[in-house]
């Protein structure tokens, strides 16, 4: 999204919010002490360890780890999105979003097109299961093994040969055409004609995940017709990048799933369904975007790719990939299902049942096994040059990911095929990398030291406590791990003393920090503010000893190649002497 929404909005806006009776909207919390309690709506378990801080705006699992601010209880529980969530929260709280952070489209035109759209997926459904000019697609699907149940499921559907069945049907007048062109079931012939975009095909009405529809997709009887799928295009409502076939049916199911498995056709999400196996969704025509991703992971933890096993299937699993691995790493997970050539999830999951499907997607390869065997499929790994190919081919992978959990694995996996020492090929990695591997091995985003990590604590405990820390840009260049998140946290104190740590756990959404953030949420303290002062000093004085010592040391390192300026000399020396 290219709008911002200014941090003071967001600031204010979690100020007034309080989280608890936000979550207490949704499911009942009980008191216990100073916070709140309830079983954890994000992992099954008896005994509550869910946890509502009304002093920091925040919620925390101690059984599963999920935790955040009010914004992010929206997202995770309410499977809103960024936008979605604030725009709640503004309403809830009387405030209006700055402008520029309005709807993707303008409401009113879309929701004339919804109810173009509504009509249309009824009155194709009634033909499919009713009419006369249906009785070969009836029997196609029949054929195909499609039951009564499972066409009424998927309203399924058949647009007549006509080139005029919509018009003809719904009477649509000169005034209206406009918008049954927008909504991608009519196309203009030329000034005064039009004709219907879906004629004799099966239609396969596409809803998004609030069930409103949105498109279709329309299939041939017979194998001559070309093209097979004829999609609806792009209009107000219908973007192929961020829609799923599917998806709607399993977000409104109570139970969330452990799992979403991706396939390639709207067949297979129906054969699937039909076969008991429900949480599958197809993209529509369209390779699998970042957008898609996104929110696969709003639904689910692991995702599991199926595409057919020939070489489009192959080309769209690397695809998938290499839009993943971006994404992944705790709790993210995606995983590979290669089906046998020359089957698809729909043959496949009728030859052999549910049972055996499911032991299939459970034993699905991990990444790191599906990308290192798909990847040398092309080295020849009994020779030398081989295995550096591969490992080149290893290292383009792996540059789009800084996530130790996930490229640890992979590491291992190309040194089980090359019979190289991880340690070795760590190096190698490194070696043949131009330019830097990103954060991979930067000291500031690994998780921050014991002294840097009490630190921050303090501060998140006693807030106040910022304004009392004097020269604080002092604390700049020190090389240890958390460094740069301690000095963002002081100054948003030193500057908004009041700010609870939901508001800047807000600052850190969708940055590199988070996941550093995360780490620190606050935990309870029996020290006195008093004590809090004594301990925070204390330790911002070894802060500052580190970063002599390390001043220090930068200077020995450089005497020994090289002779120092005058200026740096006297810099030693007063270093030296003072320690
Ligand atoms: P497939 O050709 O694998 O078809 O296309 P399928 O799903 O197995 O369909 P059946 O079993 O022959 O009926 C997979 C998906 O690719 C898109 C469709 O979304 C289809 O479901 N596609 C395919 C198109 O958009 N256009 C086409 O011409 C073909
Ligand atoms: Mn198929």
């Amino acid at each position: 999204m290219s709008f911002k929404i200014p941090r003071s909005f967001i600031d204010q806006l979690l100020a007034k919010v309080d989280i608890v009776s936000l979550i207490g909207g949704s499911f009942s919390l009980k008191k216990a002490g100073k916070s709140w309690v309830a079983c954890c709506p994000f992992h099954q378990e008896k005994t509550p360890s869910f946890t509502v801080s009304p002093d920091k705006q925040f919620y925390h699992c101690f059984g599963c780890g999920a935790h955040g601010n009010a914004i992010s209880f929206l997202i995770a529980y309410e499977k809103m999105d960024f936008m979605e969530a604030l725009k709640t929260l503004a309403h809830q709280q009387g405030m209006t979003l700055p402008s520029g952070g309005g709807e993707k489209e303008n409401k009113d035109e879309s929701t004339g097109l919804f109810e173009i759209l509504e009509k249309v997926v009824r009155y194709y459904h009634q033909v499919l299961l009713k009419s006369e000019q249906a009785i070969f697609a009836r029997q196609y699907l029949r054929e195909r093994g499609l039951t009564l149940a499972i066409l009424k499921t998927f309203e399924i559907g058949f647009a007549p040969p006509g080139w005029n069945t919509l018009s003809e049907q719904f009477s649509i007048d000169k005034k209206q055409t406009e918008r049954w062109i927008q909504a991608g079931l009519l196309i203009q012939k030329d000034l005064d004609h039009t004709y219907d975009r879906f004629r004799n095909r099966i239609m396969f009405p596409i809803r998004d995940r609030k069930g409103y529809p949105i498109g279709f997709g329309g299939r041939v009887l017979t194998a001559d017709e070309k093209p097979k799928y004829l999609n609806s295009p792009e209009t107000p409502i219908f973007h192929k990048g961020y829609e799923l076939y599917g998806l709607y049916s399993i977000v409104h199911k109570r139970e969330r799933p452990s799992y979403l498995l991706v396939v390639e056709g709207y067949m297979d999400v129906i054969a699937l369904v039909q076969q008991g196996i429900t949480s599958s969704v197809a993209t529509l025509g369209t390779a699998l975007t970042k957008e898609h991703l996104e929110l696969l992971f709003r639904y689910a933890p692991v995702v599991v790719f199926c595409f057919d096993g020939d070489s489009a299937g192959q080309m769209a699993a690397a695809r998938a990939l290499d839009v993943a691995l971006p994404f992944l790493g705790n709790p993210h997970e995606i995983r590979f299902m290669v089906l046998p050539q020359n089957e698809d999830p729909d043959t496949w999951v009728r030859k052999i049942g549910k049972d055996s499907f499911e032991k299939h997607i459970k034993t699905a390869k991990p990444l790191a096994t599906f990308l290192v065997e798909s990847v040398s499929g092309a080295c020849d790994l009994t020779q030398v040059d081989g295995q550096i190919k591969l490992i080149q081919l290893i290292k383009s992978k792996l540059e789009k990911t800084s996530d130790l959990m996930i490229r640890y694995p992979i590491l291992q996996e190309v040194s089980r095929k090359t019979h190289i020492e991880c340690s070795v090929l760590e190096k190698a990695l490194e070696h043949t990398t131009e330019g830097t591997l990103p954060s991979f091995s930067t000291v500031s985003l690994s998780p921050p030291t014991p002294l840097v990590k009490k630190t921050i604590q303090l501060l998140l405990q006693f807030p106040v406590l910022a304004q009392k820390v004097e020269g604080a840009e002092r604390l700049k260049g020190i090389q240890l791990p958390g460094i740069a998140l301690l000095l963002h946290i002081l100054e948003r104190l030193q500057h908004s003393p009041s700010l609870s740590f939901a508001a800047l756990f807000e600052d850190l959404r969708e940055t590199d920090y988070e996941k550093q953030i995360s780490q620190l949420i606050p935990l309870q303290t029996t020290l006195s503010e008093g004590e809090a002062g004594l301990e925070l000093k204390g330790a911002l004085k070894k802060l500052l000893a580190v970063k002599k010592q390390q001043n220090v040391e930068d200077l020995l390192q450089k005497s020994r190649t090289q002779p120092l300026s005058s200026e740096e000399k006297t810099r030693l020396q007063a270093l030296l002497v003072s320690s």
